[in-house]
């Protein structure tokens, strides 16, 4: 019988170890985004309501996600994927991470300017649900509240 290698064989998606840390912030760096540092990590591993997950593809380490759970809902703290790997269904493997478990709301909260994440969102069925003004302050700009009602 023929064989199809395919793809969704080679990634994992498991929780983020202090030895990550580095790679990690290599991609927060690369990202633009908050650098996760090390004491707040180490706070974080005795907190049972934060999360902290990994994608890996081929042994590397191409995104990641941090969320905190509140009961059912969840709030997406950061997620990043890799420039390289971007536009290719990594975020949404994330995502749908999330999705599998017994959550009734996902909330995120992301930048007005960040028209790339606002897109990624609204794809996966996010709905906008509020605006808070001036909610970054550097740089300064306002924040879209989304909400994905999950339906699992
Ligand atoms: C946001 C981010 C995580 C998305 O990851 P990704 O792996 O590129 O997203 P995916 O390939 O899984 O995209 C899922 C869907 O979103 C859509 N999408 C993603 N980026 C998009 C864009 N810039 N414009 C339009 N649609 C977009 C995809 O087309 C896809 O839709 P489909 O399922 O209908 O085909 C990634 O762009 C990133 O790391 N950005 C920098 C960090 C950041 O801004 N994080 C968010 C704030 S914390």
């Amino acid at each position: 019988m023929e064989s199809h290698h395919q793809q969704t064989n080679m990634w994992k998606i498991s929780e983020v170890t202090v030895k990550d840390l580095p790679k990690i912030n290599e991609l927060e760096n690369e990202l633009n985004l908050n650098k996760t540092k090390l004491n707040f990590f180490n706070q974080t591993l005795s907190n049972e309501n934060f999360k902290f997950i990994k994608l890996v593809l081929e042994k590397k380490i191409i995104g990641f996600l941090q969320f905190s759970l509140n009961k059912s809902d969840c709030d997406i703290i950061s997620i990043g994927v890799s420039k390289k790997f971007q536009k290719m269904g990594h975020g949404k493997l994330l995502v749908e991470y999330l999705k599998s478990s017994n959550l009734k709301n996902i909330f995120v909260e992301v930048s007005t300017n960040n028209i790339n994440a606002i897109m990624f969102y609204y794809s996966l069925n996010f709905l906008k649900i509020g605006l808070r003004k001036n909610y970054y302050k550097k740089p300064k700009s306002d924040a879209i509240l989304l909400k994905l009602e999950n339906v699992n």
